[in-house]
């Protein structure tokens, strides 16, 4: 069973933390990943597939035939799979369909995207305390993994401890708190003081988030973890710009860390669009430069991996793959 004790943990975030991020942030030393958040009725109406030529588990969507989340061995006692959520027997129906498949369950309390607060979800389950409590106490009740949620802190500490509390009696197993309200943004400073009065008054472990910009190097991770009182530390853009920051022999460079999840992306066949996205997240301004122009250009993962030396292995691995019928080869699990 996950413990949420003395971990360091890859945030959840939107088309960053997919499989190849998940498998790079664990072999750099991250102890647990979040998936990215996974809207209810998108898994809802996906299948579960096995994929015997790549070893992953697939939910793919029945309408479009896109993979909405692929998973595979490597990180199945590590990974909490996000969910989006407004709707505690939705939430209950997806989580029956992957519990075998993931380590926990978390549910996204914090989103402020008008997508999200318009669906009833993310933050908008803060300001309706008993509906998010109903969908913890639903699962918690129902499903054999941890369950947890992460949340935004509100105005005050007691404001923020009252919710808390509330959230914590449905039987959670730990609770992520990003230490900034509703309407601050990344700029704004990180209230490691509401994150450190909480997790002084509660039991069960809060894992604190928030910290990206004061983060440069490894060492830096226990300085938030200190301010906040908190056993466990949550990176999402530090992870996002140099996922080796989870390393503790210190960072690489760039170009290696870009060839590590290039590798990866191929080895799992990810999706060309996303991994470029994700790439992108790394180079970020040197994208400016005649490589990251040389980089923008390209359209298919080959390309990409050709601009870092790796266009060899794309090809051979993609041979294989299309040798072995990738895309007619899904087996149905038991
Ligand atoms: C996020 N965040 C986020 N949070 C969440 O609960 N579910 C999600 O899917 C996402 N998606 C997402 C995408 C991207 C690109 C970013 C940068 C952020 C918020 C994230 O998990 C975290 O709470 C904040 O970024 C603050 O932590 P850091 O960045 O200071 O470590």
């Amino acid at each position: 069973m996950l413990s949420y004790e003395n971990k360091l943990i890859l945030a959840p975030m939107v088309r960053i933390g997919t499989l190849p991020m998940r498998l790079l942030a664990l072999r750099y030393g991250a102890d647990i990943v979040y998936t990215e958040e996974l809207i209810d009725w998108k898994l809802l109406r996906s299948k579960r597939r096995y994929n015997d030529i790549l070893n992953t588990v697939d939910f793919i969507d029945q309408t479009d035939g896109t993979i909405v989340f692929r998973t595979c061995a490597e990180e199945k006692e590590k990974v909490v799979l996000q969910l989006g959520t407004c709707d505690a027997t939705r939430a209950l129906n997806v989580a029956k369909l992957v519990e075998n498949d993931v380590a926990a369950i978390d549910i996204n309390m914090g989103c402020p995207k008008e997508f999200s607060i318009k669906g009833g979800m993310g933050v908008a389950l803060m300001a309706k305390p008993d509906k998010a409590y109903t969908i913890l106490k639903t699962l918690v009740d129902n499903l054999s993994i941890p369950v947890t949620c992460k949340i935004r802190i509100l105005e005050t500490p007691e404001a923020t401890l009252e919710i808390v509390q509330k959230l914590v009696s449905a039987g959670i197993r730990a609770i992520a708190i990003h230490g900034r309200t509703r309407d601050e943004r990344p700029q704004h400073a990180v209230h490691t003081d509401i994150i450190n009065y909480v997790a002084d008054r509660i039991s069960i472990p809060v894992i604190a988030n928030g910290c990206s910009k004061e983060v440069e190097k490894h060492s830096d991770i226990y300085k938030f973890k200190k301010m906040t009182g908190c056993t466990s530390v949550m990176l999402a853009r530090a992870a996002e710009w140099n996922c080796s920051i989870f390393r503790k022999e210190g960072l690489l460079p760039m170009d290696t860390v870009i060839k590590e999840y290039l590798k990866l992306a191929v080895d799992y066949d990810n999706a060309p669009s996303n991994t470029k996205y994700c790439v992108q997240n790394i180079l970020r301004e040197l994208q400016e430069t005649p490589r990251g122009k040389q980089f923008l250009d390209c359209q298919t993962l080959e390309q990409i991996c050709s601009v870092w030396d790796l266009g060899e292995y794309c090809r051979l691995k993609q041979s294989e793959y299309q040798k072995n019928g990738i895309q007619g080869r899904w087996q149905v699990c038991p």
